[in-house]
């Protein structure tokens, strides 16, 4: 499978996390990461381009840290022009099914945070569900969000653990050795026209 990584920090030069997850993943093959700050500094985002990028690649990775419990902006710029009616969703718009869209983010808040009785009352499940309705709408499948919780406050090497793990994800996404259908996030049901795809 070909990867694509759509990296986005506002502030990479301040970023731990996210930057060992980076680290992590240098030097793979068959894996395409694009960093969306630094190409579009000022948010104009170049669709065409990005639409050829989303079709040359089978999952799609949104990676970045979370930020009042979304993404950083850039992600949703992207999101609203390059997911385009009757070419991402509605008539005729299944070109991007049969793939896979996956969120990789850190979080300030701890694990134990993200429940229903913790200070931040939803689990990650919740608030990531506008990314699987998109996913559901564009016919793509939604796996399982990959989390680093409160990495700034993880010992160095407990930091390098996690962003190893993430590697282990993207390679094993990579190589086959991790089916995706047995990763889709839990609950999540393929739509209509995901087989469709499978079969371009
Ligand atoms: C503007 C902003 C908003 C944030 N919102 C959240 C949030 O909603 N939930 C959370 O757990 N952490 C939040 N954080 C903390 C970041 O997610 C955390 O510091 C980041 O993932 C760590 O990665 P980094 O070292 O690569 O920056 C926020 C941080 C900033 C600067």
């Amino acid at each position: 499978m070909k990867i694509l990584i759509l990296h986005a920090h506002p502030r990479l030069s301040a970023s731990i996390v996210q930057r060992a997850m980076l680290r992590a993943l240098d030097g793979l093959e068959g894996v395409s990461l694009v960093d969306l700050y630094a190409e579009y500094p000022d948010l104009a985002i170049d669709v065409a381009r990005e639409q050829h990028r989303l079709l040359a690649h089978d999952v799609i990775v949104l990676q970045h840290p979370f930020y009042w419990y979304s993404s950083p902006a850039i992600i949703k710029e992207w999101q609203d022009l390059v997911l385009e009616n009757g070419w991402a969703y509605g008539p005729g718009g299944t070109r991007l099914a049969g793939r896979f869209l996956m969120s990789a983010v850190s979080t300030g808040g701890s694990e134990q945070a993200y429940h229903h009785e913790g200070r931040n009352r939803f689990e990650m499940e919740e608030l990531l569900s506008p990314f699987n309705q998109t996913a559901w709408l564009c016919s793509m499948a939604w796996l399982a969000p990959f989390v680093i919780h409160a990495g700034r406050r993880m010992p160095p090497a407990a930091l390098s653990t996690a962003a190893e793990s993430y590697r282990d994800l993207i390679v094993g996404l990579r190589d086959g050795s991790i089916d995706p259908l047995a990763r889709l996030a839990p609950g999540y049901s393929l739509p209509p026209a995901f087989s469709e795809g499978i079969r371009r």
